[in-house]
This record gives structure tokens, C-alpha cells and sequence, in this order.
């Protein structure tokens, strides 16, 4: 069981190294002062009972020491104690929070390189998750693992202490600490049985939650709110049941711990009295021994609260090994991009992983601001077509070039920048207008928003807003309709001065007069940039220099 803890919460140990050895080695220190402090409390009061006659410390050496010196070492070592549990404790958590944070951005870092598609296998929920739930619950399983073994340091050296200093109560002392580790043991299993799934449940309502409210409205209109909710009530009680087992567990340990540790307290003074040991004896393996109690259900408890919790790192380190299969490869010397114009897919074939292939041995030139129009069939790889130029996905087969730099050996974002897109779906966030026309520039050019929206025939109703263009437009743009949110989108591409604009089925949403004006405003642009146009809309693709069409894998000329 230790070894298994060991085994999941080692990687995090070396994260917060600094931390975590202060933390330990404080509690080792604090431990042996505590335990000295009690020791001298218990031989003061034994001087005491003996009419203040000298008293030779047995744990010190061969000093005779007057009660002055007792109380004062005995004073200053239990302040001192204190202290130090208090650094240890604060690296403790200090230990958790730098874990959480290190979880949190390993997560964020390789969510955001993985390729894409991969990405698309995962669910949105589960990343959330991951990142809220993981960097909390493997910090915490990892900081009462931290507490355990400062715990079980200062338990042992009680324990050690009092098998040294009171060997009358040595055997009772032996069989109180074999049963200590037998009930941890018992309830180690039943913790880790409970908490095996703690981290996939929560993933569960990760997901299920995602799925839920990204399609409330759907959802909302063909009734099935009720079903929701019901399923919703079921993966929270699962949860709720898996973990209050899970946690319960180490508060029974505790419990069966702490009769135990009464039956043997009883037996204790039992023994000595009957023995007929001298009282000091008593008072100091009392003393001790209510001292060491303590710790031992604290470090039990905190052990079991770990192995609880184990679910988390381990589910996790699966997850990033995953994750780290299947990364974009950033490593290799990128060549910097003077970006000319030319874009060039020699043979390229692409299929998605397992599947059979959408793109198969393409050829296609695009010189510097040519305009081309795609048609073709639903599904039959437009937006793949695009994704694989922008360099979402690389080609399975083949090269795409970019002022005659392979894209697999340029820095991709150099190459990114260059692009304005309008995708079929377009991001949105909760925020303004012009922070999502400028999305990501803190202190945005107002003008330079006002003139991309009215490049973008988007003006007219940004205008009227409330709050014109600080006007908050929810998530996705909910506040807008399908057609003005691809009026924003294309003010955001040109708000960016891109040297390629990319439109992947720009008018629909569009009525009949945006559409017109729409087109009259990509007429003004052509030749001005690079213009790829995917439409299934004739008029639309016209406008370009030249038609393609992408038939059985491949682009045919129209
Ligand atoms: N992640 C994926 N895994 C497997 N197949 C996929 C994946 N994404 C898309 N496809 C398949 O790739 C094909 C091409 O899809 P793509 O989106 O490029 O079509 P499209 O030409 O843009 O269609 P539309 O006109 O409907 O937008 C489709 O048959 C689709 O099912
Ligand atoms: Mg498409």
C-alpha cells in the first residue's frame, strides 16, 4: 500500500522538492523537540512528587540538571516545536498549491499542443475537469500524503522514545503498534476500493455536464430538460456515495484506532501499578503515550485519505502519457517564415486516425494573392482541405510548402499569423465586441475595430447596440444570430491585415441582400490578398480567379 502511494504521488514529491524535504525534515526536527519537551514535563513533575531532590535525566546522559534548566529547556524546546510544525505545515501547503499550479499548466500545455486529431477524441468536459478537478484533488492526496509520513515520523519517534525510556511497557507498547498498522492496513483496502473510481466519475460529470449545457437551448426545445436532470441526480449520487465511502473509511481506522488506544491505556497503568513501577515511570509513559496517539490515527487517517484519492494521480499520469503520444513535435530547429504568397500541396494524402483516407494525393498551387473558389459534395474534405493548409493537421502523405518552406519544419504559427479565417463555426467569448474583433490585444485600436466592422458589413447592427461595440456577447456569440456572427467573424479577420483570408461557407446564415453585399465586399478585397473561398454557393466561388472542385479525393479544375 505505501509503496502504491509512493508510486502515484513520488513525480509530484520532486515538483515541490524544495517544499516537500523542508516539510519533512521540520516535522523531524519538531517531532524530537516535542518529544523531548514532553519528556522533561514529565521528569519535572516526577522531581516535583519527589520533594524537589535532583533528578537524573535518563534520555540526557549523566548530567544532574536542577529543575531550573528542565523548565527552562523544557520551555524553550516546546515553543520551539511549535514553531517548527508551523514551518512544516506552511511548506505543506505551499508543497499543494505549487502541485496544483504545475498540474494545472502541464494539463493547459499539452491540451493546447496535442494534435489535432487527437484533441478532437477528447471531450471538452473532460478537460475542464482535469484541469479544476485534478490540479485540486492530486494536491491534496499528495498534501495528506505529506502530512502522513511528518505524522508517522513523530509517531515513531514517540514510540521509539517511549519503547527507550519506559521498557516496562515495552511488549504493550509492541502489540499497540502492530495493531495500529493492522487496522490501517484492513481499511487501506476498503479506501482504495471506494476511490478507484472517484476520478471517473467525476470525469463522468465532467462530460456529462459539457454536453448539457453547450446544448440547453436543443435540449430545452425538444423537452428532454427532465431526463437531464434525472440523469444529472444519478451520476451526482454515484459520486456522492463513492466518495463518502471512500472518506469514510479513514474516519472508522480512527475510530477502531482510538478504543484501542483507550484498552491500552487502561493496560498500561494497570501494568505499571501492578508492577509496582515507580511513578515516575507512569507519568513520563503516560505522557508520552497521550502525545503519541495522537499522530498515529493522524498519520493512519492521512494515509488512508491518500489512498483514497489515488484515482486522481493515477488516471492522470495514463492521461498524460496519452497525450504525450500523440504531440504536436515542437522540438526540432524551426526555419523562420517570410511568408511570399505561395502555397504549394504536393501529393498530399490525408486520412483521420483508424479511418479510411478524405484526401488522397492532391496537388494544388496558390500563388501570391490568387483567388480560389472550392466547391464540392457535404463530406467530401473541404474544411480538411483547409485545416491541413493552415496546418491544423499535417498530411498523412505528401508536403504542403509555404514560400517554399516545408510546414513541417516551419515554426506554424509564424505561418498562422499570415491567416484570416471565417470557419463554418467561429469562436466567441463572453465578452465585447471589440475584444473579440481583437481578440487576445489588451489595449485594442477602436477605430481600427469600427473600420473592420464596417469593411465587414457588420456595422449597421453593432451600432445599434446598447452599448455599441462594448456590448457583451456571451458565449459562442449567443447574442447574435448565425448570420451576424459571420459578419464578426470577417471583421476579425480583417481587423488582423491578414495576408491570406480563408472562407469556409461565409454566406450561410446570410439573407439574399447581406449575401450580395457580402460578395461585393470580397470583389473589393480580391487581389489585394490571398483568397480561398469554400462555397456550395456558384455565385460565390465565381467572383475567384479560379474554381476547383473537390471530387473523389482530389481538386479538379472548372
Ligand atoms: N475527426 C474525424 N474523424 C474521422 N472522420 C472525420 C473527422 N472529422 C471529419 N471527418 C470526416 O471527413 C470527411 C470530410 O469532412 P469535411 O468537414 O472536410 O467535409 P466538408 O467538405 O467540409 O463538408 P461540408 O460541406 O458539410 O462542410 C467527412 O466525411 C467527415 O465525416
Ligand atoms: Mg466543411
Amino acid at each position: 500500500m505505501l509503496i502504491k502511494i509512493w508510486r502515484n504521488y513520488s513525480k509530484y514529491f520532486f515538483v515541490s522538492n524544495r517544499e516537500s524535504r523542508i516539510a519533512i525534515f521540520f516535522g523531524i526536527v519538531g517531532a524530537f523537540l516535542e518529544t523531548l519537551s514532553i519528556y522533561l514535563l514529565a521528569n519535572l513533575i516526577s522531581n516535583f512528587e519527589n520533594k524537589f531532590s535532583y533528578f537524573n535525566i535518563k534520555f540526557i546522559g549523566p548530567f544532574n540538571l536542577s529543575n531550573e534548566i528542565i523548565i527552562a529547556v523544557f520551555f524553550i524546546s516546546g515553543i520551539f516545536a511549535s514553531y517548527i510544525y508551523y514551518i512544516s505545515n506552511k511548506n505543506i501547503v505551499r508543497a499543494k498549491c505549487k502541485i496544483e499550479r504545475y498540474i494545472r499548466e502541464e494539463i493547459t500545455d499539452l491540451t493546447l499542443n496535442i494534435k489535432w486529431e487527437y484533441y478532437l477524441k477528447l471531450s471538452q468536459g473532460d478537460i475542464s475537469k482535469s484541469i479544476i478537478s485534478e490540479g485540486q484533488n492530486i494536491s491534496e492526496g499528495y498534501m495528506y500524503f505529506l502530512q502522513a509520513i511528518t505524522n508517522s515520523v513523530i509517531a515513531i519517534t514517540y514510540f521509539c522514545i517511549c519503547l527507550l525510556v519506559v521498557p516496562d511497557t515495552f511488549f504493550i507498547l509492541i502489540l499497540y503498534g502492530f495493531l495500529a498498522f493492522r487496522i490501517y492496513v484492513y481499511y487501506s483496502k476498503k479506501a482504495e476500493i471506494y476511490g478507484k473510481d472517484l476520478s471517473s466519475i467525476t470525469s463522468k460529470i465532467g462530460n456529462w455536464t459539457a454536453s448539457l449545457f453547450n446544448n440547453l437551448k436543443y435540449i430545452r426545445t425538444i423537452s428532454k430538460d427532465k431526463i437531464a436532470r434525472d440523469e444529472s441526480r444519478k451520476i451526482f449520487l454515484h459520486f456522492g456515495n463513492a466518495y463518502s465511502k471512500a472518506m469514510v473509511a479513514s474516519y472508522k481506522s480512527k475510530f477502531i484506532t482510538e478504543l484501542l488506544t483507550i484498552c491500552f491505556l487502561f493496560l498500561a497503568i494497570l501494568y505499571i501499578l501492578i508492577s509496582n513501577s515507580s511513578k515516575s515511570n507512569l507519568i513520563l509513559s503516560l505522557s508520552l503515550f497521550v502525545r503519541m496517539t495522537p499522530k498515529v490515527y493522524n498519520s493512519q487517517t492521512r494515509f488512508l485519505d491518500s489512498l483514497a484519492m489515488i484515482s486522481w494521480p493515477n488516471l492522470y499520469t495514463k492521461k498524460i502519457k496519452w497525450a504525450q503520444n500523440h504531440h504536436e513535435n515542437n522540438i526540432i530547429k524551426k526555419h523562420k517564415l517570410d511568408f511570399n504568397g505561395t502555397i504549394i500541396l504536393n501529393s498530399v494524402s490525408f486520412n483521420y486516425p483508424d479511418c479510411t483516407s478524405i484526401i488522397e494525393n492532391l496537388n494544388l498551387k496558390i500563388n501570391d494573392k490568387d483567388s480560389i473558389g472550392i466547391i464540392g459534395k457535404s463530406g467530401s474534405g473541404k474544411s480538411t482541405l483547409i485545416d491541413l493548409i493552415t496546418g491544423i493537421i499535417k498530411p498523412t502523405e505528401g508536403d504542403i510548402f509555404v514560400s517554399g518552406e516545408n510546414t513541417r519544419n516551419i515554426n506554424i504559427n509564424e505561418w498562422r499569423e499570415n491567416i484570416g479565417i471565417v470557419m463554418q463555426e467561429n469562436y466567441f467569448k463572453n465578452d465585447s465586441v471589440a475584444a473579440n474583433i481583437a481578440l487576445g490585444e489588451k489595449n485594442y485600436n477602436k477605430e481600427k475595430i469600427k473600420s473592420s466592422l464596417i469593411k465587414a458589413n457588420a456595422w449597421d447592427f453593432v451600432e445599434k447596440l446598447p452599448n455599441s461595440i462594448d456590448e457583451i456577447i456571451y458565449d459562442k456569440g449567443m447574442r447574435f444570430s448565425g448570420g451576424e456572427r459571420k459578419k464578426l467573424a470577417l471583421a476579425r479577420a480583417f481587423y488582423s491585415d491578414p495576408n491570406m483570408l480563408i472562407l469556409d461557407e461565409p454566406s450561410t446564415g446570410l439573407d439574399i441582400k447581406s449575401e450580395s453585399e457580402f460578395i461585393s465586399v470580397i470583389t473589393s478585397i480580391l487581389g489585394t490578398m490571398t483568397v480561398i473561398i469554400i462555397s456550395h454557393k456558384k455565385d460565390l466561388v465565381n467572383i475567384c480567379d479560379r474554381t476547383l472542385h473537390l471530387k473523389n479525393k482530389r481538386l479538379i479544375a472548372i
